[in-house]
């Protein structure tokens, strides 16, 4: 089988007949390249975070104080990066971590579909967010053979939520992802700057305005009166009395994996557990909600009162290193958050397939000249604490 990093001699066997890459390989690229493409405030609603962003700064730089132990002669030429997650084998241990935004970051404002065809093209599988630009249904068809999860921001009325759950199910997402850390929007000064956030404008909201139960609550429809609708979303989108109380209620829609993320607590975990998830996603949303401590940091005591539970981590995870440091500490698969988002901005479902590829060659190639060959290589004891 080939090797996730043959990907980088497809790019200088190109170089030999004058092909440059058509995106920027790093992070720092990216970001600088869809900041030059984005509209100023769009960019800061992606770019930006809680507070003074240190959240988020430090979900990065605390991939830093991890190396990775190099073992020579280990036979680790060929690699397998495959996983398995709830019942299907993926090629890669990461996914994309859904992006409420991410319909109207590529140019033809579809980049709900882009993500669901970059994922059905690579394999990766796409956790797709409440807040999409086309309906559930559009973007499921788009998966192909890649498992898709639904990501569900609880709102404050049952029936609609139980609505958008029973539509996951029958479109055929593989899982139910419940984001409990945006009961209410995070403090985010930039966009306070601006007065402004995208979805209170009618964008993203796909969901809503498909919904029979949505639709229901309305006295014109969205496509007479957006503006309504979005008004009527703002009121409906969180539920701030959300407790573990109401963990049966979500648990008992649902035959499908039932996964919660925002967990970072090992006593979470172990209430999450006691209540009959299925997995655990383990994320400070990338610093946009509350202003606390790197995710990362928080990952190996979420693992272990986890106690095989699968774990799924991100928030902070810009290079194939960073995938491999965070399985070694225990996460199952790896979601990759605003890189794949630069990539869509930048060409779409082309953009996103690219930076995944980069990914993932870096990943392997990590891996291999360390000396692991497959995920069950990475244990914990294949770091060592960099001062
Ligand atoms: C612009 C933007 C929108 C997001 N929207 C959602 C969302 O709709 N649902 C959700 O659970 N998480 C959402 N997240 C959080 C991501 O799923 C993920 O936790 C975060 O991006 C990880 O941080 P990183 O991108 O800095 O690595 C969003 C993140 C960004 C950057």
């Amino acid at each position: 089988m080939a090797n996730y990093s043959d990907f980088q001699l497809g790019l200088y066997f190109a170089g030999l007949a004058g092909e440059t890459p058509p995106y920027p390989l790093t992070f720092a690229g990216l970001e600088a390249a869809a900041e030059a493409k984005m509209e100023h405030r769009l960019w800061d609603y992606v770019s930006g975070g809680a507070g003074d962003e240190h959240t988020q700064r430090a979900n990065v730089t605390a991939f830093e104080r991890w190396g990775i132990l190099p073992r020579m002669l280990s036979g680790a030429a060929d690699r397998d990066l495959s996983i398995e997650l709830f019942g299907h084998t993926l090629p890669s241990p990461i996914f994309l971590a859904p992006i409420g935004v991410l319909g109207v970051m590529t140019d033809d404002e579809h980049g709900d579909l882009a993500a669901a065809a970059a994922a059905a093209a690579s394999g990766v599988p796409m956790v797709a967010s409440t807040l999409m630009q086309d309906p559930m249904e559009d973007v499921a068809a788009a998966l192909g053979d890649t498992p898709g999860f639904f990501q569900l921001y609880t709102p404050n009325d049952r029936e609609l939520a139980e609505s958008l759950v029973h539509r996951a199910e029958a479109a055929g997402y593989a899982g139910i992802v419940v984001t409990l850390d945006t009961w209410t929007l995070g403090y985010r000064p930039r966009d306070l700057q601006h007065a402004t956030f995208p979805q209170l404008r009618g964008s993203c909201l796909a969901n809503y305005t498909s919904d029979p139960v949505f639709r229901a609550k309305l006295a014109v429809p969205p496509e007479e009166d957006l503006a309504a609708a979005a008004v009527q979303w703002a009121f409906t989108f969180g539920n701030p009395s959300l407790t573990w109380d109401d963990l049966a209620w979500l648990r008992g829609l649902t035959d499908l994996p039932l996964l919660l993320k925002g967990i970072c607590h090992p006593d979470d975990v172990r209430r999450a557990k006691d209540a009959g998830v299925d997995g655990i996603y383990c994320s400070n949303h990338g610093g946009r909600q509350a202003a606390s401590a790197p995710a990362l940091d928080l990952l190996p005591a979420v693992v272990e009162a986890a106690e095989g539970l699968p774990v799924l981590f991100d928030s902070g995870v810009r290079s194939g290193a960073d995938v491999v440091k965070a399985l070694a500490l225990g996460a199952t698969a790896v979601g990759i958050g605003r890189p794949y988002g630069y990539g869509a901005v930048l060409g779409g479902t082309a953009g996103i397939e690219f930076v995944l590829s980069c990914l993932l060659a870096e990943a392997d190639l990590t891996m291999g000249l360390n000396g692991y060959a497959r995920i069950a290589d990475l244990t914990r004891d294949v770091l060592v604490a960099v001062r």
